[in-house]
């Protein structure tokens, strides 16, 4: 049997195959205020008629304050379920799970939306200012993720993923490049990860015991052996899945990839957590065609894949795998348009 289409649980909830499509936002489908509209919901409904197993939701802000931009999708309030249920229908309607990322920007929140943008030690690159969250409001802004789970469960969601890569508030707590406290959320790898790790138990007590806790993480966070450690933290701390992308940076692992290895080393890094994990492990990052996705899952590297830019160029990317159908790949837009305009990508329809 293709290991594509062989279905696999994250704790008990069977994905039906090994596709995943990562949390891609769509700032201009989104309306102003976070709030769903239509175009999100066609979207999302085009990719699950797709065929993948799950689908995880675009980078869903916890906090109005710390947001990218006025049409990033909200999850900061009550008023934001009934939109992002309509998501979740869609998906279920056609045999996806779907979970939703929870978001906060920190440093990198737009100063369109906020001034006084806060992150874990004051923080100035001649670009960028930031400065140091006190402790309530790091405590605040814990409640504000588990305030969004809350409702990410209520809107009917199988699951949430906290959003703890690609530079935004929590990679700046882990990574030492960045934060520099002295107190409980500074200094070891296991105080620099107490901001997640907290948030990750809280959430545990107050959601129905099915309902999926996972988290994107770097594997150069700030480098491969100190994330597979952070990896095991988040295990330890009860985390059903580890979803393994970059860091704060895209410094690249000091590490030379085997000959044969057809994906790049964000790939080989998370067969590497896999390695030191039993939690289900989800790679990503410029995989695009059958083959890498066989090798990854016929050799046991990783139990699911993420597809995302491919996914958009041709949203029925898996079930033309599945019917050995042509693929009309990613041309790899060089900065892909979906992150201002999805409407500009030469594949949209
Ligand atoms: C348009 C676009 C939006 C993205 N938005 C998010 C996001 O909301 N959250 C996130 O963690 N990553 C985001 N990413 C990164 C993707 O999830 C993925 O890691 C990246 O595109 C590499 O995978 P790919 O080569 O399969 O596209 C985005 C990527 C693209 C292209």
């Amino acid at each position: 049997m293709n290991s594509i289409f062989t279905t696999k649980n994250i704790k008990n909830l069977k994905i039906k195959n090994r596709i995943v499509v990562p949390p891609m936002v769509c700032f201009s489908f989104g309306g102003q205020d976070g709030f769903v509209t239509e175009e999100n919901i066609h979207h999302y409904e085009g990719m699950a008629r797709g065929g993948s197993g799950l689908i995880i939701v675009e980078a869903t802000a916890v906090n109005k304050k710390g947001r990218l931009s006025k049409d990033q999708l909200g999850i900061w309030d009550d008023k934001y379920i009934d939109g992002l249920s309509k998501i979740v229908e869609v998906c279920h309607k056609n045999d996806s799970k779907v979970f939703i990322q929870l978001h906060h920007a920190g440093l990198r929140t737009s100063k369109s939306i906020n001034e006084d943008t806060i992150t874990s030690s004051d923080y100035d690159n001649g670009k960028v200012r930031a400065r140091t969250m006190t402790k309530d409001e790091i405590h605040s802004i814990q409640q504000d993720f588990l305030d969004g789970a809350i409702r990410a469960e209520k809107a009917g969601f199988d699951g949430i993923e906290i959003h703890g890569a690609h530079s935004y508030l929590l990679t700046q707590f882990f990574s030492s490049k960045v934060n520099k406290r002295t107190d409980e959320y500074g200094g070891s790898l296991e105080n620099r990860t107490r901001i997640a790790s907290e948030i990750i138990e809280n959430i545990e007590g107050k959601v129905n015991p099915n309902f999926i806790v996972g988290i994107r993480m770097g594997c150069n966070e700030n480098d491969l052996e100190t994330s597979i450690a952070m990896a095991k933290v988040f295990e330890d701390v009860g985390v059903d899945y580890l979803h393994v992308s970059t860091g704060f940076d895209n410094t690249p692992i000091n590490i030379e990839l085997p000959k044969d290895f057809p994906c790049n080393w964000i790939v080989y890094g998370g067969t590497k957590v896999k390695e030191n994990v039993t939690i289900p492990v989800i790679t990503v990052n410029s995989i695009k065609i059958k083959e890498q996705i066989k090798y990854l899952l016929d050799n046991d590297l990783v139990d699911f894949v993420a597809v995302g830019r491919g996914q958009l160029a041709d949203h029925d990317f898996v079930n033309h795998i599945r019917d050995e159908n042509y693929i009309d790949e990613c041309l790899s837009c060089s900065p892909c348009k979906w992150f201002s305009d999805g409407r500009n990508c030469p594949r949209y329809e």
